[in-house]
């Protein structure tokens, strides 16, 4: 039983309506009620949080040390690619966590393949739409065992 956390950075509120040939057909409550389902099937706890604001997000990581999150599974968005307030976030709390996205971001415009993540990540899912969703939950239970 892991205890996860799922935060999703700006935008990620649209899918479903944004740009579907990059990020799907589903919305963000259908995702969140998806990985939700499958995490109780594998027994394990995951709360769910979308911000589009860097400081609520800043907020939602700090806010780790007072919980059981024992691992964040975090599409970070666009701010992947230019915070490092939220890098130095999830430094300070020193909690793993996987970067997910749904598009392939290394296929992308060059400006989308620098993170300011991937190189303290426990590892980086992208480009499996939904899926790399749920690849990222397996893939946490594993890092936990
Ligand atoms: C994204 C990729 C980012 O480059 C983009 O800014 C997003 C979504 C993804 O899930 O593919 O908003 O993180």
């Amino acid at each position: 039983m892991a205890s996860l956390l799922l935060i999703n950075g700006p935008n990620l509120g649209l899918l479903g309506q944004r740009e579907p040939n990059l990020y799907g057909a589903n919305t963000l409550s259908e995702i969140e009620t998806q990985l939700t389902d499958l995490a109780k099937e594998r027994k394990h706890e995951l709360k769910c949080f979308q911000s589009d604001a860097e400081h609520e997000l800043v907020k939602r990581i700090h806010d780790v040390t007072n919980e059981e999150v024992e691992l964040i599974l975090f599409n970070p968005a666009a701010f992947t690619h230019t915070s490092i307030v939220l890098r130095d976030a999830l430094l300070a709390v020193k909690v793993p966590f996987i970067e997910i996205h749904l598009s392939n971001v290394a296929a992308r415009e060059d400006f989308r393949k620098h993170s300011y993540f991937s190189d303290i990540a426990v590892g980086t899912i992208s480009g499996f739409g939904v899926t790399s969703y749920e690849l990222a939950l397996i893939a946490a239970e594993k890092f936990l065992e």
